[in-house]
């Protein structure tokens, strides 16, 4: 297991002046100083705040979290503190809660244990506590550990290949993504959350930013291959539907290749034989087609 690179003190700009709020997702906000970032955990209610804003609101509104949508969360933040938490605390929302939580968890821990020190993921450094200034209520936050910053997400890197009509490129990353995707299959890992918010561009590499979602268990994956079949369009699956809008021809050419790439027999094939594979958990089953 790889360890963090671990640092007798924090790199100083971390300290010098405000971090930016870059980006965030449903259970974590992300602040960056020019070349680390520090991440905040949401606390329970902000996250089920999240969800229930989630089940209300038409998806459009939830493209990209903005400034309107942080002043919703907390109204209704304080609308939960007035009505009794049986009303808003349904079974539906306490569920997506406990996923979230447990594959973020379980996706760390694959990640510490088999990607940290790779290529895959970017460098993360620890550090003594330190206090930090952030943007945002209650301002400071307390950190030991900072994350490389990557360059963009692959998402954002996207839309603006896009945007300057570099299609060849799109395809390119598109490409690598893929290749990137198998690699982690050839690990015996797969991603149930493979939104592209989630990976990272740095140089010329694809990193993984967000291991939650991460699985070794092959049931889970046979089970998300299953729904993967009857997935028309992976690419509006990936949140790539309006930036593919302009160039229609590579959005057909990438489902056609991951609809050959993303299937059972496929991931089998990549995914360690049992003796090789890292717990017992994980062996594929019902492998009939090996
Ligand atoms: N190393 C990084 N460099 C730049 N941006 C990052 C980095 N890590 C995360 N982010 C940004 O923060 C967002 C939220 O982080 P993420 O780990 O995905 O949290 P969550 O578990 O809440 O989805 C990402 O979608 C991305 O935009
Ligand atoms: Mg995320």
């Amino acid at each position: 297991m790889a360890t963090p690179h671990v640092l007798l003190q924090a790199p100083p700009e971390l300290t010098e002046g405000q971090l930016r709020r870059l980006g965030e997702g449903i259970g974590k906000v992300v602040y960056a100083s020019e070349h680390w970032v520090v991440k905040r955990p949401r606390s329970p209610t902000e996250v089920v705040a999240l969800i229930l804003l989630w089940k209300l609101l038409p998806r459009r509104f939830l493209q990209r979290p903005s400034r309107r949508l942080r002043l919703l969360r907390i109204c209704v933040q304080g609308v939960m503190r007035v009505i009794p938490s049986s009303i808003w605390l349904s079974s539906h929302v306490k569920d997506v809660w406990r996923i979230y939580r447990t594959r973020d968890r379980r996706g760390e821990r694959l990640k510490r244990l088999h990607l940290e020190g790779t290529p895959l993921v970017p460098e993360v450094i620890s550090f003594p506590p330190i206090d930090v200034k952030v943007g945002g209520w209650p301002g400071w936050l307390t950190v030991s550990e900072a994350t490389a910053r990557v360059e963009a997400t692959l998402h954002q890197h996207l839309a603006r290949l896009t945007k300057e009509k570099r299609f060849a490129e799109v395809e390119e990353w598109l490409d690598r993504f893929l290749d990137l995707r198998r690699s982690g299959w050839r690990r015996g890992l797969f991603s149930l959350d493979a939104h592209l918010k989630n990976f990272g561009v740095a140089g010329d590499r694809i990193v993984l930013l967000d291991a939650g979602g991460l699985t070794d268990r092959w049931q889970e994956v046979e089970e998300r291959l299953v729904f993967e079949e009857v997935v028309a369009q992976p690419h509006v699956q990936l949140g790539l539907g309006p930036v593919l809008a302009a160039c229609p021809e590579v959005a057909a050419r990438f489902d056609a290749r991951w609809k050959e790439i993303v299937n059972l027999e496929s991931v089998l094939r990549h995914w360690p034989r049992v003796e090789e594979s890292t717990s017992s958990i994980s062996t594929p089953s019902s492998s009939g087609s090996r």
